[in-house]
Formats: structure tokens, C-alpha cells, sequence
């Protein structure tokens, strides 16, 4: 791997292995339509909510939830302790900068983890860990609050996302609870940090993807730069203090068959501020059976796929560079 981005973005411009080809490349199109993303109430009386999510997921794949519940503090300690983090020094970080396949330990990497093979690298840095317990041993240190204030957020974030798969359950016609242990086990954090960039028009924090899971519940504060594919338009997420984004996984689209839409999803750079966001992921356990559930097939309404493990999907997934569609391909019937 190579340094951390933010450890050289101030002295160059923006180096050749960062451009993107120009159909993916923003342009000029940084801040394209906002305000059309759906903006969700979880204070609204039951009914509503499982209509609203419903079609939110139906038509987005992505929306932003308010009045959650979630207490504010803990959404900005969180924030404040990634940015006291990625303003650490060098040493500091040097540790967490590892080479291991421990899928326990914690990660610091620039671009992706494939940074070596990758032929374009992405502008941002990415600290990646479980949320279970059983790893905090391996978090960092630093800042001194980390592991207290990120434990705390990762059980809200958990009791939040399983709060909104209810809601789902009820309006796909899923039976309650499906999603509580197994497929829900593992908690990933992920915290970007992309710094500001020389040229943004030909770059981007990460390209089109599904991400691979069942629900990713982020944090986002006042920069904007996350954008979702609709209607094959790219639609600015834009940034509501104290809201949460919510984004219906590749995973829960295939156990929805296809009921529920997977948001294709990317994000911007820009020129003048950091931008932080912290993403929690909701994965099944690796050996889980991942398959459409029993009570969404029908016999107009065929499983689209057969039942596989859910690391099956994942080592497909990588060997495909990120494309879901193509790691979902040997399964489908
Ligand atoms: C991701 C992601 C969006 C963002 O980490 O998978 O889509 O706003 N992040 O950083
Ligand atoms: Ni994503």
C-alpha cells in the first residue's frame, strides 16, 4: 500500500493514477439535483412509516431518516472523535496500517484494500473494523474517547437499522424478525475520509457501487458528496443535520427478490473541505444461507436465485472488483 492521501494531497496535483475514464468521471456535475431524496419521519404513526420506507426502498433503494431516536450527542462525539482521529500524526497511525487477513483486526488503508492490483485509486483514506465486542481490544487507542464514544454509536446504529428492517419486513410481507440474528451478525464500521482534491471533475471518492450487505445506516455531517443512480441520474444526498442515510444493501434486495431495490451509490470530492462519513454495515454472518425469502416467492414471482453462503458471495465479490451483479451471477437460476 501506498501512503495515506491525506498525508500528501496539499503538495501535487492530481496524479494520473487517480483519473477516472470519462464516462465515470463527474465532470462538471459535482452538485447535481438535491432535495429529492426521501426524507423519513420515524416519529410518524406505523402505518405511514412502513408505506413511506416501503416506497422509498422501491424507488431509491436510499433515504434519510430524522427524529430517530438516536441521541444527538452521541451522533457528533462520534463525528468529532474521526475527525480527531485522521488528524493524528503519521505514527500515530502507523500501527493500524496492517498487512493481515485477521478479519478481527482494525484496517487503515487509502483507496481500497486491493490497492496494489487497483488500476485507479480512489481519493479518499478508510479506517474499517467490526463493531461485535469481541474486537474492541483491536480499535485504536486515540483519540482517548474512541472506543467509548464508537461502541456507543455502533448499538445505536444496530437497534436503528433493525428497527427499519422491521418496517421492511411488514411492507414486503417478510415475517417479523428474519433479519435479527444471523443475517444481521456482523457490524462493520467503516470511516472515510476524503481530503480536499485538486480536481474533483476527473476523480471521485468511490465509484458506482452497490454496497454488499443488507442495510448500510451513515453519518454524514455538512459536506455533501454522496450521490445516488436514479433513473440514470446521479441525485445529491444532501446533508441534514442530525439525519441518518440509510441504504437498502445488494443482500437484502436478493432476499427481498428484488422487491426492495439496492441503491447504486458513489461519492464526490471537492476542492475546499475534508469531508468525513461514517458508515455502519449490517452483514450477515459469512456461513449464513442467504436466499429470497420463502414467503416473497410465489409462482408469478420466482427466486431469482438459489440459496449460497454468504462468504461464497463475498469472495465473488472482491474477485469481481466490487461489481455485485457479477458476484450474484453463478447463484442466479
Ligand atoms: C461506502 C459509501 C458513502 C459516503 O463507504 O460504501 O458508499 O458518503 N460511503 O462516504
Ligand atoms: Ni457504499
Amino acid at each position: 500500500m501506498d501512503k495515506l492521501v491525506s498525508s500528501w494531497y496539499k503538495d501535487q496535483s492530481l496524479p494520473e493514477s487517480y483519473i477516472f475514464p470519462p464516462h465515470e468521471r463527474p465532470g462538471k456535475l459535482l452538485v447535481p439535483r438535491c432535495n429529492t431524496v426521501p426524507v423519513i419521519d420515524l416519529g410518524d404513526t406505523r402505518t405511514n412509516l412502513v408505506h413511506q420506507i416501503l416506497k422509498a426502498s422501491q424507488e431509491f433503494g436510499l433515504f434519510q431518516v430524522v427524529n430517530h431516536g438516536v441521541p444527538p450527542n452521541i451522533m457528533s462525539e462520534t463525528m468529532s472523535v474521526f475527525h480527531k482521529f485522521f488528524e493524528l500524526p503519521a505514527e500515530d497511525k502507523a500501527s493500524l496500517i496492517v498487512h493481515t487477513n485477521d478479519p478481527k483486526r482494525c484496517k487503515l488503508v487509502t483507496s481500497t484494500l486491493d490497492y496494489d492490483r487497483e488500476k485507479i485509486h480512489l481519493w479518499r483514506d478508510v479506517l474499517r473494523h467490526p463493531c461485535h465486542p469481541d474486537c474492541i481490544e483491536f480499535w485504536p487507542q486515540k483519540p482517548l474517547r474512541y472506543r467509548e464514544v464508537v461502541a456507543a454509536c455502533s448499538i445505536e446504529a444496530k437497534k436503528l437499522g433493525l428497527q427499519i428492517l422491521e418496517l421492511l419486513c411488514e411492507g414486503v410481507g417478510i415475517e417479523h424478525g428474519y433479519f435479527e440474528h444471523e443475517l444481521t451478525e456482523d457490524l462493520l464500521l467503516g470511516a472515510n475520509h476524503y481530503p480536499p482534491c485538486p480536481d474533483p471533475s476527473l476523480t471521485l471518492g468511490i465509484p458506482k457501487h452497490f454496497d454488499p450487505d443488507i442495510l448500510t445506516i451513515l453519518l454524514q455531517e455538512h459536506i455533501s458528496g454522496l450521490q445516488v443512480l436514479k433513473d440514470g441520474e446521479w441525485i445529491g444526498v444532501k446533508p441534514i443535520p442530525n439525519a441518518f442515510v440509510v441504504n437498502i444493501g445488494y443482500i437484502l434486495q436478493v432476499i427481498s427478490n428484488n422487491k426492495l431495490k439496492g441503491a447504486e451509490h458513489r461519492v464526490v470530492t471537492n476542492s475546499s473541505d475534508h469531508r468525513i462519513s461514517v458508515v455502519f454495515c449490517m452483514n450477515p454472518a459469512g456461513d449464513s444461507n442467504i436466499e429470497p425469502a420463502k414467503s416473497v416467492v410465489t409462482a408469478t414471482n420466482p427466486p431469482l436465485c438459489r440459496g449460497f453462503q454468504f462468504k461464497e458471495f463475498m469472495d465473488n465479490f472482491y474477485s469481481m472488483d466490487g461489481d455485485a451483479d457479477l458476484a450474484l451471477q453463478p447463484f442466479k437460476l
